[in-house]
């Protein structure tokens, strides 16, 4: 997932890795028609072909809301479906899992086929493989916060004390923690959603269908939500469908964005390819306001780390594997190649000056403030680290292990690159006037 959290990984804690699936997408939409009226199915005939959907409606009285749809979503992946109200994102999300039953086409969930499921295969399936968040958050006014966030449980037939146990968990988890005895109407719009939210993950679901979820929510309560959800899913590596009209939320948070135009998919791609290579001008004309900075993360410059140390290690050492490496300083790792700090060339030579043993002694040779980002750190984020600092700037995964290094150089040159992609939309394809 894109991320806003902090840009510097001030704290990084080790936290299991994303469970990995394999290459088979986890969910898969094939030709997916969905058209409302009652000509529907002479919408897809050879006559019908090629005809738009205000010609289909004027023609036959039908309503295309989805035109042969495809798109795959991988385990783990955070999927944005992006456009204008009427696109035809809710008749999407819901077709999923058959709230709307599709005209034809096909989807395939962990290889099993949504639309030939039975009624109870259906039923179990939306039970526990999947929670849907709205706009509007559906609770229910008579329960307090801790019978609201239960539900699915209850439904699922478990027990009181198992049931309030796992959402109280949860309510910690979604920042409601302490407010498990309040109504609906005691809580704020932001806070509403949270327990909306927290309601979908206390059934554990493998997917998040997120329709509009934070679409009701001030601006800054807004981006708080985001944050949250970015923050949540570095944890729990959920898949997630995630409708928006707004393209800086879809730029935010997909990994991957769709964008519709009425009914059908006019593009997917990464937020930078939407941005810097639109398919058409429909999607050039969506994106030729944003700021490139904003959607451009470390991951596209930084380069492997060129010289490291690891603690144990003496300042002899270290000053042999930074001369190697022809830059000024090395990074300083564990057994595990965990990040710990930086070593200057200057600190190597006064640590071997004074005897140090290992550089790991005392530690005050190494600058173990020198903070690392991660790899979807945006360069919005990284230029204020950069100008902070003549060494390069170390990068960190999840789990604190150092994975590369970025140079100022080779930042100035993307966005140089970056600013005169803009200057010509895009990469011409998409030629705005
Ligand atoms: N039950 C229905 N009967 C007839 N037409 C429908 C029905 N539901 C949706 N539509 C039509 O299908 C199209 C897609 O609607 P949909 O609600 O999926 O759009 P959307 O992208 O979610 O819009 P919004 O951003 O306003 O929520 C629209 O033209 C809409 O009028
Ligand atoms: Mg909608």
């Amino acid at each position: 997932m894109a991320s806003s959290r902090n840009p510097v990984a001030d704290n990084p804690q080790p936290s299991p890795s994303p469970s990995s699936g394999g290459d088979a997408p986890y969910i898969s939409v094939r030709a997916l028609w969905k058209v409302f009226g009652k000509n529907a199915p002479q919408v897809t005939a050879p006559e019908n072909e090629g005809k738009d959907k205000s010609q289909i409606l004027a023609d036959l009285g039908a309503v295309v809301a989805l035109q042969d749809v495809n798109f795959d979503v991988a385990r783990g992946e955070t999927f944005v479906v992006m456009g204008l109200s009427g696109s035809g994102k809710s008749t999407l999300v819901r077709c999923l899992i058959r709230l709307i039953e599709p005209t034809s086409g096909e989807i395939v969930v962990g290889g099993d086929d949504i639309t030939r499921m039975t009624d109870k295969d259906l039923t179990d399936f939306r039970r526990r493989k999947i929670a849907m968040v709205f706009q509007h958050y559906g609770l229910m006014p008579h329960r307090t916060v801790l019978d609201n966030a239960a539900w699915g449980l209850e439904t699922q037939g478990v027990d009181r004390d198992t049931r309030y146990q796992r959402v109280r968990e949860v309510l910690e988890l979604v920042g409601l923690g302490g407010w498990e005895d309040s109504y609906p109407r005691q809580l704020s719009g932001g806070m509403q959603q949270r327990v909306g939210l927290a309601r979908a993950l206390v059934v554990d679901p493998d997917i998040l269908l997120m329709d509009e979820p934070f679409s009701g929510l001030d601006p800054l309560i807004r981006r708080q939500m985001q944050d949250e959800l970015l923050r949540l899913q570095t944890e729990l590596h959920k898949t997630i469908v995630f409708i928006t009209h707004d393209l800086n939320e879809a730029l935010k948070l997909g990994d991957r964005i769709a964008i519709m135009h009425d009914g059908a998919v006019a593009q997917i791609g990464s937020p930078e390819d939407i941005v810097l290579r639109p398919e058409d001008e429909y999607v050039g004309e969506f994106t030729q306001d944003v700021r490139l900075e904003t959607i451009m993360t470390a991951a596209k410059i930084m380069v492997a780390p060129k010289a490291t140390v690891m603690g144990h290690q003496g300042p002899r050492a270290a000053l042999h594997t930074i001369a190697a490496s022809d830059g000024d300083a090395a990074w300083v790792v564990d057994r595990q190649e965990h990040y710990l700090g930086m070593l200057s060339i200057s600190s190597a030579q006064k640590a071997l000056q004074l005897g140090v043993r290992r550089i790991d002694e005392g530690w005050e040779h190494v600058e173990s403030n020198y903070l690392p980002v991660f790899p979807d750190t945006t360069f919005d984020q990284l230029i204020p680290v950069a100008m902070g600092s003549d060494y390069p700037i170390p990068v960190v995964n999840e789990n604190n292990t150092l994975v590369g290094e970025i140079h100022r150089s080779a930042l100035a040159e993307a966005i140089a690159e970056t600013s005169a992609a803009t200057a010509n939309g895009g990469d011409g394809t998409a030629g705005i006037p």
